[in-house]
């Protein structure tokens, strides 16, 4: 293979609404599925066959009840709700399957670091090593309010101060507790783990106390691959210190590029190359055999979309309740303890733009944050291409607007394309989601930081 190739993940969400409000109403649809195990297995059989790295799930734990403050709208849209736990139908699309991994979003701010490194390394265990861990700190205070009982959420900066902490707890229970070796099962010696070769991890921090040994013996990665997705100054610190591959929505290559500049930077200055991470932008992908069924694919997609649905998504991203904004108003950009980057995207860095209410809700219908790209096979392909290019992206989080058919018709079209043009890496026997992503070994590169608390 001489051009570099392309990665691809899907990104989906165990819930009604994903990221295109108001288009699980169209014909194609399957959304009220969405509680059907078998569902997700096939949908997970499509994806490996498609030749996809992984199956990325996004995940909250609060509803989405800043818009008209109150979850009324979230609930009559199918707004990300119901939603159930993405990490429980890992191990079933994992036996399913055979290559693809499973990105799975866990919150640092409201999961307790000593119990979700034990899920971690099971799901780890149980897929061979095809585990990702997208770390988020989350920007809801309806999750606050129901996991720690607080009024509001904890401030942005000190989400992020917390979450740096927490990862020294999860890479000693991952790298740090048991050695190489610990566990034995010597019958005749009658020992199934060698006591000598476990550690008491004795983390004494601001917010944690973890004394003791993890639970589990470490799985084929021992740290799951780690994916960060928070693109304000301080996400994007934490994802220079911490990630292995980051996840932007940006709406523009243009935009996408500047965020993907200061990651680059950052790495550089901390000493590593520019390439240690890979980053994966978002695309809503609508293709068809021509340009002319995919563009008129779209415009019916247009028909069915909300746009108050879409307010209620962009309210709870950003904690701004845009229930009684004019839709001629001009979004502006405040402070918010929510998501920065997803209002700044609007706002401060819309190159000069100034975006209105209603502009916004349609942008947002279909596709969320990111850009819709629309075409036949071919023209879909120039423009990953393209994106590839001009974003600096070694990938994409694909997205479906009517779900599952268009990643289906992604899997069908697109996949068979990008192989024809030798961008499509998805050969060979199946590694762990580390190398398949990463390119090097199963386990943390030496130098990231979590390798600091390997056993010696
Ligand atoms: C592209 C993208 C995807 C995200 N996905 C999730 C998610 O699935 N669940 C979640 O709780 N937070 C998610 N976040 C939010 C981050 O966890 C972060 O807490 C929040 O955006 C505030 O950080 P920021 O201002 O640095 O972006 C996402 C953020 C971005 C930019």
């Amino acid at each position: 293979m001489t051009a570099k190739p392309i990665l691809l993940n899907a990104f989906d969400m165990l819930t009604p609404v994903h990221q295109s409000p108001g288009l699980w109403r169209h014909p194609d649809s399957r959304a009220e599925e969405f509680q059907k195990l078998e569902y997700w297995t096939g949908l997970a059989r499509t994806l490996d066959a498609g030749g996809f790295a992984s199956l990325f799930l996004a995940d909250i734990v609060g509803v989405y009840d800043v818009y008209g403050g109150n979850g009324d709208a979230a609930a009559r849209h199918g707004v990300q709700f119901p939603l159930l736990d993405p990490l429980v139908a890992v191990p079933a699309m994992a036996a399913a399957t055979e290559r693809l991994g499973f990105g799975v979003t866990a919150s640092v701010t409201y999961e307790h670091p000593y119990l979700l490194a034990r899920t971690l390394t099971t799901l780890d265990h149980f897929t061979n090593g095809r585990v990702a861990w997208n770390i988020v700190t989350s920007y809801q205070d309806s999750a606050a309010r129901n996991i720690l009982g607080r009024d509001e959420q904890i401030p942005h900066a000190e989400r992020y101060d917390r979450a740096d902490e927490y990862m020294d707890v999860m890479y000693d229970l991952f790298e740090g507790s048991f050695a190489d070796g610990a566990v034995v099962a010597d019958r005749d010696a009658n020992v199934f783990v060698d006591p000598d070769r476990v550690r008491d991890i004795g983390h004494d921090g601001r917010w944690f106390r973890v004394p003791g040994q993890a639970l589990a013996a470490p799985g084929p990665q021992r740290t799951p691959f780690l994916f960060q997705a928070g693109a304000s100054k301080r996400g994007q610190q934490f994802a220079v210190d911490h990630a292995e591959a980051i996840f932007f929505s940006g709406g523009t290559p243009g935009l996408v590029r500047r965020w993907v500049d200061g990651v680059r930077d950052g790495l550089e200055e901390a000493g590593r190359p520019r390439d240690a991470v890979k980053i994966f932008s978002l695309a809503t992908v609508i293709v068809a055999e021509t340009d002319e069924e995919a563009e008129a694919r779209l415009a019916e997609y247009r028909s069915f979309v909300d746009t108050e649905a879409a307010l209620t998504l962009f309210s709870g991203w950003t904690g701004v309740d845009f229930a009684g904004a004019d839709p001629g108003d001009a979004v502006e950009d405040i402070v918010t303890e929510a998501s920065r980057s997803a209002l700044a995207s609007f706002t401060t860095l819309a190159s000069g733009r100034t975006w209105t209410v209603r502009e916004l809700a349609e942008f947002v219908s279909i596709g969320g944050r990111g850009p819709v790209i629309v075409g036949s096979p071919s023209s879909v392909a120039d423009e990953l291409e393209r994106w590839i290019r001009e974003a600096d992206v070694d990938g994409f989080n694909v997205c479906a607007a009517v779900r599952p058919a268009d990643l289906e018709r992604f899997a069908e079209l697109v996949s068979p394309e990008l192989r024809r043009r030798g961008l499509l890496d998805d050969a060979g026997d199946p590694v762990t989601l580390r190398e398949r992503i990463g390119g090097r070994g199963p386990h943390l590169a030496d130098d990231h930081a979590g390798s600091r608390h390997r056993i010696r």
